[in-house]
């Protein structure tokens, strides 16, 4: 069985980060996205990995995966030209596939608990296709399936009056029949070959499409809340682990500090991490943060929030939370009078002043 990563399309949820960065690489707990659903194939012996990459953003994702010998996975990129949507997307690996099933796993989309077991009920029951499902408040923003007697009878693509709360997961088992499901459907109202219309199509056919509800959590890291509810859910499992310098400082609960950090009169309340070589002064930084690399943090409190490397956070009188800052991002408070605002913000930004 082979792996398939859909690491291509747009991110145009998460501007301004993705204006400069692959979506899939913003980090959570301090590890790109993507790199989750890599390590969860490998734990299901899934090695030969498929990434679907886009021309913007493929180089920077070629650079943080490289070839794959560091999660024991031989990686092969395999270029989309355009987001021509998922069904599309597995169309053009149809190569790197050639005639294998395979797991297509979406590269924002986090899974608690692996894939292990679901590949394994893929390989013992050997349906068509199997889909992961889940209960979402919002089904319309998601692919949303009808089941009757256990089985699969529609899928439709983020549906206006949703049937059913159930959500179509980004993680999904084919055998090659999808290629030619995907080549018999036509591009939805958004423009895109929709894998829901080709599993639909499977499903028309007579084939066996099963079913599974996740039991853990899952989320899709596309939009801010979900990025932030990810990190929650990650950091609230990690094991305790001080490396770096502790001057006058205190770590409560579930930290990580990584080697080359230095903390000075500081206060770290967990589940946080904190990047190598990052340096806090005078601070204090509360549950569900995380700290990127080389970020330099003094006279201010930040709580959940995730700051991308080589971040500057000076002097804030007010605390700063549920923030989302990208690589090098500069905020600080001067001393002049007459006391203002001052901004530089790319495109699509957002400031909330609460
Ligand atoms: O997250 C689950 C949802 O993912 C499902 O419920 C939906 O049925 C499914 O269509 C998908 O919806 P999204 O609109 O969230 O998909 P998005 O455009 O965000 O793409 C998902 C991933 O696939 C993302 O990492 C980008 C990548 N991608 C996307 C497209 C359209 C590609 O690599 N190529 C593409 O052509």
């Amino acid at each position: 069985m082979k792996g398939l990563i859909l690491s291509g399309g747009k991110g145009t949820r998460l501007r301004p980060i993705t204006h400069t960065s692959a979506k899939q690489l913003v980090p959570v707990a301090n590890k790109p996205v993507l790199f989750y659903g890599i390590e969860a194939m490998v734990q299901a012996a899934i090695t030969e990995i498929g990434i679907i990459i886009a021309p913007e953003t493929g180089g920077e994702i070629r650079e943080a995966v490289g070839d794959g010998s560091r999660f024991g996975a031989q990686i092969t990129y395999v270029e989309q030209d355009e987001p021509l949507g998922l069904a599309h997307a597995a169309l053009t690996a149809e190569a790197f596939l050639d005639g294998d099933s395979f797991v297509m796993y979406l590269g924002d989309n986090l899974l608690q608990g692996g894939i292990t077991e679901l590949v394994e009920a893929f390989e013992s029951s050997a349906p068509d296709a199997l889909i992961l499902l889940t209960p979402v408040p919002d089904p319309q923003n998601f692919g949303v399936a009808e089941l009757a007697d256990g089985r699969v009878v529609r899928l439709v693509e983020k549906p206006a009056e949703p049937a059913t709360d159930l959500a179509l997961v980004g993680v999904y088992m084919f055998t090659a029949g999808i290629h030619d499901a995907s080549r018999a459907i036509e591009p939805s109202p958004r423009g895109e070959l929709e894998i829901t219309d080709a599993i639909q199509h499977l499903v028309d056919g007579g084939l066996r499409v099963e079913p599974h509800i996740v039991r853990g959590w899952w989320k899709d890291t596309g939009r801010l809340d979900d990025m932030l509810e990810a990190n929650r859910l990650v950091l609230d499992r990690v094991d305790r682990r001080i490396e770096g310098e502790l001057v006058d400082s205190q770590c409560e609960g579930r930290v990580v500090i990584e080697a080359g950090a230095v903390l000075e009169r500081t206060t770290v309340r967990g589940p946080a991490v904190i990047g190598a070589g990052a340096r806090l002064t005078d601070c204090y930084v509360g549950p569900y943060t995380a700290i990127g690399e080389d970020c330099v943090i003094c006279e201010a409190e930040v709580e959940h929030s995730i700051l991308l490397s080589g971040c500057t956070v000076s002097k804030l009188e007010g605390r700063m939370e549920s923030s989302l800052l990208g690589h090098n991002v500069t905020i600080s408070r001067g001393t002049r009078q007459p006391r203002a605002y001052r901004f530089m913000i790319g495109d699509n930004s957002e400031i909330g002043i609460l």
